[in-house]
C-alpha cells in the first residue's frame, strides 16, 4: 500500500496547481443556500475532483468526506479522508492571496495526518501524529509569546448571521485585549500560522470538519493547544475552535467567556 503522507501531499499539490492555474481566469461561481457570502466555484469542484481521484486510486476502500460532496468508494473503512479543496474561496474570487488546500486523515475518530498547501507561496504544512509538524520539510513550533497583550491573534467569521454577530462580540474584546488581530479568510491557514508561530492564537465559531481536520493535528504537533472555548477536548466538528501556543490559552478562554 502507498504511504498515506506521500499520497496526501501529491493530492494537495495537484489541487494547488489547479487553483494556481485558475487565478485570473474565468470560472463559474454559484452561491450555496442562496447566501451571497457562501460561494463555490468550478475551481473548488475541479480541485476536489483531482484530490478524490488521487485518493481513491491509492486507497479504493477508504471513506472520503469532502466539502463539495466528493466521495470515496469505501463504506466501512476505519480510514476517512477529510478534504477542503479550496479553503478561502472568497479570497480566491477576489484575488486576495490567502487560500489553500486542506487534507486530513482520520482513523477511528482521531486525526493522524494533516497536509495544508498554499499554492501561491508554495508552502506545504504537514504533520503526522507523534512525529512533529513541518513547513516545507523544516520543523515548525508555536511561538513563545507569554501573554495575550503581546499576542497577534487570527479569527474568522461563519457564514450565518447569528454566529457572525456572536463573533463580533469576541472580536471587540480581543481587539482591546491583544496586541493585534487579523482576519485572513482561511481557517486552515490560520491554524498553520499558529503552528508556525506567525500568530499566537486563533478562535472561530461554527467551522466544518474539513476546515479544521488537517490544521488541528498540525497545530498540536507543533506544540500548540487546541480545545473548545471552555478548554474541553477539541471536537473535530469545528463548532468551537480555540488554538493557541498554549501559553495564552487560559487568558483567551477568560475573554471568550466575557470574564
Ligand atoms: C471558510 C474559511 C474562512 C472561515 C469560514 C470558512 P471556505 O472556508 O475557512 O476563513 O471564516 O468559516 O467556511 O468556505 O472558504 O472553504
Ligand atoms: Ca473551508
Ligand atoms: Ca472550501
Amino acid at each position: 500500500m502507498q504511504d498515506f503522507r506521500t499520497v496526501a501531499v501529491a493530492a494537495a499539490q495537484q489541487a494547488g496547481k489547479t487553483i494556481a492555474d485558475a487565478c485570473g481566469a474565468t470560472y463559474r461561481v454559484d452561491y450555496k443556500q442562496g447566501a451571497i457570502t457562501n460561494m463555490v466555484t468550478d475551481v473548488d469542484r475541479r480541485a476536489e475532483q483531482a484530490i478524490v481521484d488521487i485518493l481513491t486510486a491509492a486507497f479504493p476502500d477508504h471513506r472520503i468526506l469532502a466539502e463539495e460532496g466528493g466521495r470515496g468508494h469505501g463504506e466501512d473503512s476505519p480510514y476517512r479522508w477529510i478534504v477542503d479543496p479550496l479553503d478561502g474561496t472568497t479570497n480566491f474570487t477576489h484575488g486576495f492571496p490567502a487560500f489553500c488546500v486542506s487534507i486530513g486523515l482520520e482513523v477511528e475518530g482521531r486525526i493522524v495526518l494533516g497536509v495544508v498547501y498554499d499554492p501561491l507561496r508554495r508552502e506545504l504544512f504537514e504533520a503526522e501524529a507523534g512525529k512533529g509538524a513541518c513547513l516545507n520539510g523544516q520543523r515548525i513550533h508555536v511561538s513563545s509569546v507569554p501573554t495575550l497583550n503581546k499576542a497577534l491573534l487570527v479569527t474568522g467569521f461563519a457564514y450565518d448571521r447569528k454566529n457572525r454577530q456572536r463573533n463580533l462580540e469576541h472580536f471587540e474584546r480581543f481587539v482591546l485585549a491583544s496586541q493585534g488581530l487579523r482576519r485572513t479568510g482561511s481557517a486552515a491557514l490560520d491554524l498553520c500560522y499558529v503552528a508556525a508561530g506567525r500568530a499566537d492564537g486563533f478562535w472561530e465559531l461554527k467551522l466544518a470538519p474539513w476546515d479544521v481536520a488537517a490544521g488541528s493535528v498540525i497545530v498540536s504537533e507543533a506544540g500548540g493547544r487546541i480545545t473548545d472555548f471552555a478548554g474541553k477536548p477539541f471536537k473535530g466538528d469545528g463548532a468551537e475552535t480555540l488554538a493557541t501556543n498554549g501559553l495564552i490559552h487560559a487568558e483567551m478562554i477568560e475573554v471568550l467567556a466575557g470574564r
